[in-house]
């Protein structure tokens, strides 16, 4: 499916993309980052990019590099998103790993979220490699309990920073290792009504413990369905380009047989000149 986000998501714009590389807007300042997926021909030039940029991500090693800066860019910026009963403000800075604290196509899952929420009570919601918790301050307009668990404190660090701008105080933020965090969670015998993951392709734990996707993502769903409830449901993210059709069919048919799919398609993010990017594969399910 293919969708410019800009039409749910006002203060993100995908003005451009092409020749590996991809022109955005975020709030008021406007990026160019690398994108592996942006394989057509832009319609701008180089030049019209750096004419309209603040900043440009120069890639030195895989996912790590600095920013080439064109006009001033603050260390950090604010953009919002309310929609759907969700308000939520997220802090912006430009970093060294080409992220800047968002995935804005995860606006696609904000929507999913409240409309379920609404559905849904008693709740406990879960959000695994949260990152910046943007998804987890959604949530947290609908959910009684929500658990943001991301390796990296920093991150964490971020996330409340996040929280406490939008004005949310009911997220319990911890560092931890996904994988080892549903373990606990089955011993402890805690269900969880929704849940959201979107892992990366490679990841490192709290404690440096390896997550490779390919390896790992069976034995953590394998445990997710242990902690999920008989009323529940499961939002997931495989952003990874190389993810075929038949490698999600399978996880989905081995794991959630006994759950009904309300989505499952690969997302292509529109520029407005009509060009797209991949954002990998969502998925939701619920039972
Ligand atoms: C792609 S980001 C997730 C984006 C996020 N869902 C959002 O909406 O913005 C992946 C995150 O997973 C975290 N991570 C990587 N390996 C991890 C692990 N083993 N356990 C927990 N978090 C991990 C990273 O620190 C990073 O913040």
């Amino acid at each position: 499916m293919r969708i410019n986000l800009h039409t749910l998501f006002p203060d993100y714009e995908l003005l451009d993309c092409g020749n590996l590389a991809k022109l955005e807007r975020f709030g008021d300042i406007i990026l160019i980052r690398p994108e592996i997926t942006a394989n057509n021909k832009p319609a701008l030039n180089i030049r019209e990019w750096h004419k309209l940029a603040h900043a440009e991500f120069i890639e030195q090693t895989k996912n790590t590099g600095n920013w080439k800066s064109l006009k001033t860019v603050p260390a950090t910026w604010n953009i919002g998103y309310n929609n759907y009963g969700i308000n939520l403000i997220a802090e912006l800075s430009l970093t060294n790993t080409k992220h800047i604290g968002i995935f804005p196509e995860q606006v696609l899952n904000w929507k999913y979220i409240a409309k379920i929420g609404n559905e849904i009570i008693n709740n406990n919601f879960l959000n695994l490699f949260g990152y910046t918790g943007l998804s987890s301050i959604a949530a947290a307009s609908f959910y009684d309990k929500v658990t943001h668990i991301d390796s990296i404190k920093k991150i964490i660090t971020w996330t409340q920073r996040n929280a406490e701008l939008s004005g949310n105080k009911n997220i319990r933020c911890i560092t931890e290792d996904a994988q080892k965090f549903v373990l606990r969670e089955i011993k402890r015998k805690t269900k969880y009504q929704g849940i959201i993951l979107d892992p990366p392709t490679i990841g490192k734990g709290a404690k440096n413990e390896k997550w490779i996707f390919e390896d790992n993502i069976d034995d953590l769903l394998i445990s997710l369905k242990n902690i999920l409830d008989k009323k529940s449901f499961v939002i997931l993210n495989f952003y990874s380009h190389t993810i075929t059709e038949k490698f999600v069919h399978r996880l989905i048919l081995t794991y959630f047989r006994d759950f009904n799919i309300d989505f499952c398609d690969r997302i292509y993010g529109e520029s407005n000149t009509g060009n797209t990017i991949d954002h990998g594969y969502f998925i939701r399910l619920k039972r």
